[in-house]
């Protein structure tokens, strides 16, 4: 019995991998994960125009994050963690989003090798599935286009 259940654990994580790399998750999905993001996250575009959430600013404006340089929003103050990381080349591409959401801190002091970083963000997304379509969701936000300008 309990071989059978691990066996099927594999198998589904095995289904999911083989889907991911046809396409990165479901934006649709992803809409309804970003409940749990915009207490801190917002998406406002440059005209001002909010896309997703309110009007929290805990955390940076997520509008042209995905796809591009990490740390992109000039007006937020990053921690020391994420700065070095961007300066060190970071870029926000889906296995490095997906990988940051599950474990923030632990994905910076993985990135730059130094235990003794931290990351300001305190959230962790507990399903890599969630992950992958939030990341969808916010990929529809200005990336590839802010990734191309920058
Ligand atoms: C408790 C507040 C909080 C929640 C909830 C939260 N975040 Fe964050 N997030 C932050 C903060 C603060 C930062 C800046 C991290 C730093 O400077 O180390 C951040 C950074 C990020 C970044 C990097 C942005 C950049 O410009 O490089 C992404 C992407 C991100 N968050 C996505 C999400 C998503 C998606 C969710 C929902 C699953 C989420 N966050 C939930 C506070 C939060």
């Amino acid at each position: 019995m309990f071989k059978l259940v691990t066996t099927f654990g594999a198998g589904s994580l095995l289904a999911f991998s083989a889907m991911a790399q046809e396409s990165v998750g479901d934006a649709a999905a992803g809409e309804d994960v970003f409940r749990q993001c915009q207490t801190c996250h917002v998406v406002v575009d440059d005209e001002g125009n909010t896309l997703a959430g309110r009007n929290a600013r805990t955390g940076p404006n997520l509008y042209g994050a995905i796809g591009g340089p990490a740390a992109h929003d000039a007006d937020f103050n990053y921690s020391d963690g994420l700065t070095a990381a961007a300066e060190a080349g970071l870029e926000w591409t889906p296995e490095n989003v997906i990988a940051y959401l599950q474990d923030p801190t632990g994905f910076l002091r993985e990135y730059l090798g130094d235990s003794g970083v931290r990351g300001k963000m305190t959230y962790r997304i507990r399903s890599e599935e969630d992950a992958a379509n939030v990341y969808a969701y916010l990929a529809q936000f200005g990336g590839e286009e802010a990734a191309a300008t920058n």
